[in-house]
């Protein structure tokens, strides 16, 4: 196979890059100055061994200018990042801000689940450091700081044993606060969305969308339609452990309409009895109901493009949402197991 091929080739040649760079220290720097882009600080060695290993191992995807047009990038949905925009989706902070370093390095070694984006974990340290460094040369949107992280509060659950009363919390904030249907499918009916209105000090509702249990299709910032997750059937790219659901909830995902939900978190009953109707540490209740919802996803199922996987489910349903029999037809290659194999 040629990709691995050329892998195993740059395995080679960064073993001994990193050599270099470890003894080489009054080298005389040859490296051509970077073309494109920002990044002043970072001395000239380091981003000669980035764009070495990039050129290795993130080019055919990336693109030689970091645009995203790598030569297979054609085949892919979603496509690859494109580096001279800088809109990184999933990261710590603020849906619209740019990433910390430690978020990109997390993306790179840990890959994106469900797309083409590998984990680079045989990487070492320094050789991700230096991609990290290398790939902001791509965008002048790097002169600025990247956004500062949002607050992880207290996990009010992380205690418990039994996490039954925070899926059940997280069940009622899904439907009936943040209108996480608007998007992403409904796992309840549309009697129940109603109760959870309600429960939220909401007007229940005589209409919903149509496809009400699937999610519905809308352009991301590059003109892409994008599915948002179907936490039933689709990976969930950025990590499924709590804290990565935390993060991505609480930050939103930059580039799309998933907003940042940590700052809309903090609301008083209008009742006169008072008191808090949602707090942040309900972001914590939402990550555990969206977990349990992965975590019922069947062992096997059909992955496919979502944008074909959407056509096929487009049936109109109304009232219930699908049995999982109808959600997920036998015959996939991937697995749960696949998924959960890091935690
Ligand atoms: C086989 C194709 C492929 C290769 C090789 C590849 N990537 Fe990616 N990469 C992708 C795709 C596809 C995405 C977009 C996924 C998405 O939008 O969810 C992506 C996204 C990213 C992102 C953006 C994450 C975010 O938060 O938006 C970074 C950073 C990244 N890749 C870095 C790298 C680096 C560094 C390398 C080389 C070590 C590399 N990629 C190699 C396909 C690839
Ligand atoms: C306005 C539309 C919209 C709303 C409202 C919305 N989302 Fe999203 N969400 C998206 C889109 C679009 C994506 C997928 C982005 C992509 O992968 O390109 C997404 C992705 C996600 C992801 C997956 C991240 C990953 O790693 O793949 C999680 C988790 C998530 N949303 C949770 C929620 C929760 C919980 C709520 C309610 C609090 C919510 N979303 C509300 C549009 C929305």
């Amino acid at each position: 196979m040629r990709p691995l091929a050329r892998v195993c080739v740059g395995l080679i040649c960064l073993s001994g890059l990193a050599g270099c760079g470890a003894d080489g220290a009054g080298d005389v720097d040859t490296s051509p100055a970077p073309t494109l882009g920002a990044q002043t600080r970072v001395g000239s060695s380091q981003i000669e061994a980035g764009r070495q290993a990039y050129n290795t191992y993130c080019v055919g995807c990336h693109g030689e200018n970091g645009d995203g047009k790598g030569e297979a990038a054609v085949f892919l949905h979603p496509k690859p990042r494109d580096f001279q925009r800088a809109n990184f989706k999933f990261s710590s902070t603020r849906a619209g801000s740019l990433p910390t370093h430690d978020d990109l390095r997390r993306t790179i070694t840990e890959g994106l689940k469900g797309t083409a984006m590998p984990g680079w974990e045989f990487l070492r340290p320094a050789t991700v450091d230096a991609l990290i460094q290398y790939i902001k040369t791509f965008s002048p949107r790097w002169t600025r700081k990247p956004g500062a992280p949002i607050p992880f509060v207290i996990d009010p659950y992380g205690d418990l044993p039994d996490k039954s009363t925070a899926i059940h919390r997280g069940e009622v904030v899904y439907h009936g606060y943040a209108n996480c249907w608007t998007c992403h499918p409904s796992y309840v009916s549309e009697a129940r969305i109603n109760e959870h209105l309600e429960a939220m000090e909401n007007s229940r509702r005589t209409e919903f969308r149509p496809g009400l249990f699937e999610s519905a299709g809308m352009p991301n910032s590059e003109g892409e339609t994008v599915f948002p997750t179907d936490f039933k059937r689709d990976f969930v790219r950025a990590g499924t452990d709590v804290e990565d659901l935390y993060r991505s909830i609480a930050a939103g995902i930059t580039g799309t309409a998933m907003p940042s939900w940590i700052d809309s978190m903090e609301f008083l009953s209008a009742k006169p009895s008072g008191g808090p109707l949602v707090r942040q540490a309900d972001v914590w209740a939402m990550a555990y109901y969206v977990q349990n919802l992965i975590r019922q996803r069947p062992a096997k199922f059909t992955g496919g493009s979502p944008k074909i996987r959407n056509r096929v489910q487009r049936i109109f349903l109304h009232g219930e949402p699908p049995s999982d029999s109808t959600r997920s037809p036998e015959g996939g290659t991937a697995t749960l197991e696949e998924e959960f194999e890091d935690d």
